[in-house]
């Protein structure tokens, strides 16, 4: 085999390479309006080509950090840089960037065409070039057909394209968009949303978007910070903010989980022992670091990695026995609640992978069960 043959290592993500530059650095940034602190002490930084989320529930100060970037607000204290560039004195007209806004308004009275050109309008470009950058961005959000339509024509997500059209014309190096799928219904979201992806990919163009939709987050992102209160609480990829979350907070916030408040009883061997009350059980932990006896903690287990079963496995740590409370059929699976001898209860999911009829369930209503997860499967958490 020759030198050509072999397959390249993947290249390491930016943000994981030392030396690589960020696009966008966010260096202590804190944003106040009078006496109440919207954004605080935010550093971030946000590398080229990234689709990168700003997650995070109402009023957490999303907007807030996405207008700093696009020079709409001035940060109170600390530095925007893009491109190596500091922004402070750069108004948002002469910035590499483009923002769809929450609240994407389209001229009413102008086509779909008319719409998308608008940005064009002050760009130094010839007639013909500015035609064939509008055909090129409706062919990329697949609205060709009805360029010659007015906004009030089109569904909602046709709105939300042309809108993403417009702020895609200008070719701005940062595309900032914020709540840009809020409109949409479940299907379309999806839909739109690889969209996004595939209109990220086809251009290399670095976005950042904002969403309060951790399911949006988790789909889209290269990286997700999630916010809370003007403070970045985790950054990370998809995976690691679901599957190591640092906090009961980011926990809580992604998906759905079981947490219970404990003490640490016994550690070694690369596990700790957690007495969890509410569980009225023991719980064992993966756990690499020090911890030491006596310390509290809480214990989070994802509800897709809990076993469910109408017999006490014959082996293993982390049995729980409980009764069956609830449970719903979503089609694809199941979700069980599952009251434990303390009464707490703890949720589990179980896709269903056979075809089975009513009584062939795993377990039913008012069962006594027995639930049981593998140490690695459950987070320990500190803060
Ligand atoms: N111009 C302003 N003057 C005073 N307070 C402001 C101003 N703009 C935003 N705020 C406050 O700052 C906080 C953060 O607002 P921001 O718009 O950034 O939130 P968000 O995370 O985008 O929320 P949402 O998901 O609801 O859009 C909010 O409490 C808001 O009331
Ligand atoms: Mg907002």
């Amino acid at each position: 085999m020759n030198a050509q043959d072999t397959i390249p290592a993947p290249a390491k993500p930016a943000w994981l390479d030392p030396s690589a530059k960020p696009f966008i650095r966010i260096d202590a940034v804190t944003k106040q309006f009078g006496p109440f602190t919207a954004v605080n002490n935010v550093s971030l930084d946000i590398f080229k080509g990234e689709l990168f989320a700003l997650l995070g529930g109402s009023g957490c100060g999303k907007t807030t950090l996405l207008r700093m970037l696009a020079g709409f607000e001035q940060p109170t204290k600390g530095r925007v840089f893009i491109d190596g560039q500091d922004m402070t004195d750069i108004p948002p007209y002469e910035r590499p960037v483009n923002m769809m806004f929450q609240s994407y308004a389209l001229f009413p009275h102008m086509s779909v065409e008319k719409n998308v050109g608008y940005g064009l309008k002050h760009e130094r470009m010839t007639d013909a070039q500015r035609k064939d950058r509008v055909k090129a961005m409706l062919d990329l959000v697949q609205l060709t057909p009805l360029a010659q339509r007015k906004p009030h024509q089109l569904s909602g997500g046709q709105r939300q394209r042309v809108a993403l059209a417009r702020a895609l014309a200008r070719q701005p190096k940062l595309l900032l968009l914020d709540e840009p799928l809020g409109a949409l219904d479940k299907k379309l979201r999806e839909q739109t949303q690889f969209e996004i992806m595939n209109i990220q990919e086809k251009t290399g163009i670095t976005f950042v978007v904002v969403t309060h939709d951790q399911e949006e987050a988790m789909t889209l992102a290269t990286r997700i910070a999630v916010m809370d209160q003007g403070e970045i609480r985790q950054t990370g990829t998809p995976t690691e903010i679901y599957e190591f979350p640092r906090s009961r907070f980011v926990a809580d916030f992604i998906g759905s989980i079981n947490l219970c408040d404990g003490t640490v009883n016994r550690t070694g061997g690369g596990k700790a022992v957690v007495a969890c009350e509410a569980w009225n059980a023991e719980v064992t932990v993966a756990c690499d670091d020090a911890l030491s006896v006596g310390s509290k903690v809480s214990v989070a287990v994802r509800p897709e990695k809990i076993a469910i079963d109408r017999h006490k496995p014959a082996s293993g740590l982390n049995i729980l026995a409980g009764k069956v409370m609830d449970l719903g059929y979503f089609g694809k699976d199941s979700l069980y609640r599952v009251k434990l001898q303390g009464n707490t209860l703890v949720r589990v999911n179980r896709v269903n992978e056979r075809r089975a009829s009513e009584g062939e369930r795993v377990a039913d209503w008012e069962d006594d069960v027995y639930l049981s997860f593998d140490p690695s499967a459950a987070i320990l958490l500190r803060e």
